[in-house]
């Protein structure tokens, strides 16, 4: 085993994402950018730079079973099977800057948040363990929020429920998972100065900074650094945790 893992990252164009597929990149990786926007992709690529090859995008939809198969042969042709995957895409929809109250949710919108939030980390692990298990060795990271943590104060009924699912299918893969050497874990991030939290107010976010312990909101690369340790081959002895990245804003 070597530390040029073969990296798939979904929602990787957006602000978090990025900040993923730039550390995973500086580490030697080869790295599968995936995204349902293809313009936003290309935004990427630009961003990234020069890469010696080492990057390719894959226009997907997390919650689309025939993607993950389209996402897993593209990845295994350009690069070998994937060793690494960072179940990084998600949505938290706002309506003028604002989350609906839960009896306020339709139906569709909470449809689409359990897609994308639930259902396409599970596809991804499904599509892409098997080969992690052939090759005895891999490292899957689901990114969680501080909102499964507080319950809906933080985040809209769909949002908690689908980030705290996600710690369910977390533990229940890294049980399945840990004696083929892989390591399933999450992250429960608080709120990152990126794309999703641009979509409340800065009198919101600053509201919100001060009341994080360490005065800030994150950064992707907090993200980044929490998504390298847990990626690294070193970390074999570190399953079904769920890592908090949040400032001191929750605390176990
Ligand atoms: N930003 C925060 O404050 C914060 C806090 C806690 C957790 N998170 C979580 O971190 C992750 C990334 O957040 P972000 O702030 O970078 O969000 P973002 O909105 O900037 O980026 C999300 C990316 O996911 C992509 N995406 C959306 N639906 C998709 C789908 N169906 N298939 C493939 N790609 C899709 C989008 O195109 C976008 O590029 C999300 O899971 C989010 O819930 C964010």
């Amino acid at each position: 085993m070597t530390a040029a893992e073969v990296s798939v990252v979904t929602g990787a164009s957006g602000g978090i994402g990025t900040g993923i597929v730039r550390a995973l990149l500086e580490r030697g990786d080869r790295v599968v950018a995936v995204d349902i926007s293809a313009d936003a992709l290309e935004r990427l690529r630009a961003d990234i730079g020069k890469t010696e090859g080492r990057l390719i995008g894959v226009v997907a939809d997390v919650a689309d079973e025939r993607d993950w198969d389209r996402v897993r042969d593209e990845a295994s042709a350009e690069f070998g099977a994937p060793t690494v995957l960072v179940n990084n895409a998600g949505i938290s929809p706002k309506h003028d800057g604002r989350k609906l109250q839960g009896v306020d949710i339709p139906l569709v919108e909470w449809d689409a948040v359990v897609a994308v939030n639930l259902t396409g980390p599970f596809l991804g692990i499904r599509a892409l363990a098997p080969g992690m298990i052939e090759a005895g060795h891999g490292r899957i990271v689901n990114m969680s929020s501080v909102a499964a943590r507080y319950g809906g104060r933080l985040g809209a009924v769909h949002y908690a429920a689908t980030k705290t699912g996600l710690l369910g299918i977390t533990r229940a893969f890294a049980h399945e998972l840990a004696s083929s050497g892989i390591t399933v874990n999450a992250i429960a991030a608080g709120r990152i100065g990126t794309g999703m939290a641009a979509m409340v107010s800065d009198d919101v976010n600053r509201d919100y900074a001060s009341t994080v312990p360490v005065g800030r909101l994150g950064t992707a690369e907090d993200i980044a650094h929490a998504v390298r340790y847990l990626t690294d081959p070193a970390s074999g002895f570190v399953t079904g945790i769920t890592l908090d990245v949040n400032g001191g804003s929750h605390m176990q």
